[in-house]
């Protein structure tokens, strides 16, 4: 790893960078397929995937993340899934979450392994729920474009056109500001993003300037169904639209939060990086295998490393899923990637679908049954 990788990794675990995960977890849930014999390693990130997985009722979850606010996060959901009977105090928790509803947290968190359980005793980081430093730049921009959820809505009606002429009208104007775009093109904004430098030469690579893949983004965001598009939501207001299911994340669904409540299946939950955990896993212990789009944050050599791991700890017909900045596949230039086979009708359907509309890609793969 590259010394400037090396030192925002460092900096990165120090901060609670996401409380929500961007990634779209409605999606995964179709594309994975998980059962009651689903032996699952995920990484954490927020915990909104994780949380819901415990919806199909695995037999084990496994939940790795560098970043020990994340792992907290996540093991702070998926216990609340699992064990908060009343659906109003989990929208309360995790959908707009109020001061008087963190102190359930500590409730929840006598329940989690004693390191997380200790991590969540403290007040100061129970307010850090919905303070993530995504959210923070995210209420930065939100106030100096003066939009509001009544400015979503009405973008929810418009046509393409308008919604356009919208974008160009209130949003595009603050990005080009001079010192915003500066801002937002600086180290710090990459951590925001948790995007680090490895990754941010990838997106360049694949889809130009930074600044230039913001502005698109917007525009491939702008695109989408806007009720229930809760990534836009919660950039736009700060929270999720409660009085749409579809426009929260599944595991805050009242029909999800009924089939995850009492699950009590194997959960554990390690500080540190997926690369040892596939090194220590048993061989053929994973079913299923997400990766978020961390492997765009390794060098190749640490994406071969990856590779091997999965293909040692997976059985045959495991599934793969993994999201990228890239155009091209990078399992693809790998020689253990040829254990993967590409889910092409997954993979396409999951990339189009994916609301956050942040990733180039989102493979599916499956392991082959003879190495
Ligand atoms: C790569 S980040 C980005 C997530 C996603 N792009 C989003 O916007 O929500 C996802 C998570 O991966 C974790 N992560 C990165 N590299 C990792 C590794 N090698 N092992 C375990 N977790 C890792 C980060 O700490 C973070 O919580």
């Amino acid at each position: 790893m590259r010394l400037r990788d090396a030192l925002y990794a460092r900096v990165f675990v120090t901060v609670p960078v996401y409380d929500i995960l961007y990634e779209d977890s409605e999606v995964d849930g179709v594309v994975l397929d998980v059962d009651g014999d689903s032996d699952v390693l995920s990484i954490g990130a927020a915990g909104c995937g994780v949380a819901g997985l415990a919806r199909f009722r695995p037999r084990s979850i496994d939940v790795v993340d560098i970043n020990p606010h994340h792992l907290a996060l996540a093991a702070l959901k998926l216990q609340a899934v699992t064990d908060l009977e009343d659906h109003a105090a989990l929208i309360d928790l995790f959908a707009r979450p109020r001061p008087s509803s963190l102190d359930r947290v500590a409730a929840l968190a006598r329940r989690l392994p004693d390191p997380i359980a200790a991590y969540w005793s403290s007040s100061r980081r129970r307010s850090l729920l919905t303070h993530g430093l995504t959210a923070r730049m995210l209420g930065v921009l939100r106030a100096a474009s003066f939009v509001d959820e009544a400015w979503l809505r009405a973008q929810a009606m418009a046509t393409p056109e308008q919604r356009r002429l919208a974008l160009e009208d209130r949003i595009m104007p603050v990005l080009r500001n001079p010192v915003v775009s500066r801002l937002l093109t600086s180290p710090l904004q990459l951590l925001a993003l948790g995007i680090n430098f490895q990754q941010r030469d990838r997106l360049v690579a694949a889809q130009g300037a930074p600044l230039q893949f913001i502005e698109d983004h917007l525009r491939r965001l702008a695109g989408t169904d806007l009720t229930t598009n809760w990534f836009a939501w919660y950039a736009v207001t700060g929270g999720y639209d409660v009085t749409t299911p579809d426009a929260m994340p599944p595991f805050l669904r009242a029909d999800s939060h009924a089939r995850s409540l009492g699950w009590r299946g194997a959960r554990r939950f390690t500080h540190g990086s997926i690369l040892t955990t596939l090194e220590r896993a048993r061989p053929g212990q994973y079913s299923h295998v997400t990766l978020c789009d961390a492997p765009d944050w390794m060098s190749d050599k640490q994406q071969e490393t990856l590779l091997q791991g999965i293909r040692r700890s997976t059985r045959p017909g495991a599934t793969v899923l993994v999201r990228s900045v890239e155009a091209e596949p990078w399992v693809e230039r790998h020689a253990a990637g040829r254990t993967l086979q590409w889910d092409q009708e997954a993979s396409s359907w999951a990339t189009r679908q994916d609301r956050s509309r942040q990733y180039n890609r989102v493979d599916v793969y499956r392991r082959a049954a003879s190495l």
